[in-house]
């Protein structure tokens, strides 16, 4: 007896839907037109949005009625449109930061146009990112000042939104110093140190003395226990911490490079130390939506992946270190504690780190 499955009419919708590119791209060209800032809930004339927009009236219209003929946006009279929820979404001051993550001028748009270059990464594996824009995601970063601060606004906001589970999830009480490697802005280490009076901390990562992360952790009041360090953390990293916590960083890397880094955490947290690693862990279970898709943007960006807890055992069993315990969130995230073990302890280690 055959499946049932949708009938041919409902896999039309379904296979057109995921294929028609009109509206993501029309979508974020409102976004980064910022048409909602300039935009009010009643409506206004086309030519007075196209002249705030910096857009053509014409060309801006016709974007205009195509979104309103699919729910964003109002046209309440001819050549009149206005606001409605799905388009309030898109003001630049929502707390959910969606234009932000729409914006094509942004670190979101650099890499949504990534994509292009999909077809190309899944016939040779290799990261579309430097190919589709001469160079990698992070020394685009390191070139553009812009890109670099529009990447630390969505960190931030991404990042405060899943703290909650790393400072509730894991034994603070008893770490002195947290080295957070790659800590980008500091929204995770501030929210620590805030939870957590006895705890100091360093905030390590490539850029020197971030303004955003010295406002981060100044307006939490954390400023004067926390150290910034600029640094590569393919480098000696900083010793002395308890804790030298990897946070959305291991995903970044294919698994020589993500070797090397954790070798470099392990040689800094030396027997005492401890390194966490919060990062989703694929598994079989629940809606895979997610954690594919971050795995397809990952493998485009970088050539890098989600790996399951096997896999970054042994990431971290080539890199010395065996795992203590692993605690999952109520999110797809994990804590995964490892530590360098005794000597009798550790069998013998697979090389796979970068030379
Ligand atoms: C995806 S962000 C994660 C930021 C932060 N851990 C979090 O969870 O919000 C990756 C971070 O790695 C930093 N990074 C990339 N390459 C680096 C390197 N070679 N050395 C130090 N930091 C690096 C980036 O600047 C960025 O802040």
């Amino acid at each position: 007896m055959p499946e049932e499955g949708p009938s041919e009419s409902e896999a039309w919708e379904t296979l057109i839907g995921l294929s028609r590119l009109t509206e993501p791209w029309a979508v974020r060209v409102a976004a980064t037109l910022h048409l909602a800032d300039v935009m009010s809930d009643e409506g206004g004339r086309v030519e007075d949005i196209a002249s705030l927009a910096g857009a053509d009236r014409t060309a801006l219209e016709r974007l205009l009625r195509f979104l309103v003929a699919r729910g964003v946006f109002t046209q309440p009279a001819p050549g009149v449109f206005g606001l409605n929820a799905p388009a309030r979404l898109l003001r630049d001051d929502h707390p959910g930061r969606m234009r932000r993550w729409l914006d094509l001028d942004g670190a979101a748009g650099a890499m949504d146009r990534a994509y292009g270059g999909l077809l190309e990464t899944v016939r040779t594996g290799k990261p579309a990112y430097p190919a589709v824009h001469g160079r990698s995601f992070w020394e685009d970063l390191a070139a553009e000042s812009h890109l670099a601060a529009s990447f630390s606004s969505l960190m931030e906001a991404h990042s405060l939104a899943l703290s909650d589970d790393v400072v509730s999830s894991y034994p603070w009480t008893k770490a002195g110093l947290v080295v957070d490697v790659g800590g980008g802005t500091g929204a995770l280490l501030s929210r620590l140190l805030s939870a957590f009076p006895h705890l100091r901390g360093v905030l390590f990562d490539l850029v020197a003395e971030s303004p955003e992360a010295l406002a981060v952790l100044e307006a939490a009041g954390v400023a004067d226990r926390c150290e910034v360090t600029a640094g590569d953390f393919f480098a000696p990293l900083p010793t002395g911490g308890d804790i030298y916590l990897l946070r959305n960083i291991v995903h970044d890397w294919p698994d020589p490079e993500a070797v090397a880094i954790l070798r470099r955490c392990a040689e800094a947290a030396g027997k005492a130390g401890r390194v966490l690693v919060v990062e989703r862990v694929v598994t079989n279970d629940g809606d895979q939506r997610e954690l594919t898709g971050m795995d397809l943007r990952m493998l485009t960006l970088f050539g890098s992946r989600e790996r399951s807890l096997e896999e970054f055992n042994a990431l971290a069993g080539a890199a010395s270190m065996r795992l203590e315990q692993s605690r999952a969130t109520s999110s797809a995230y994990w804590l995964l504690e490892y530590r360098v073990p005794d000597a009798h302890q550790m069998g013998p280690l697979s090389d796979t780190s970068r030379q």
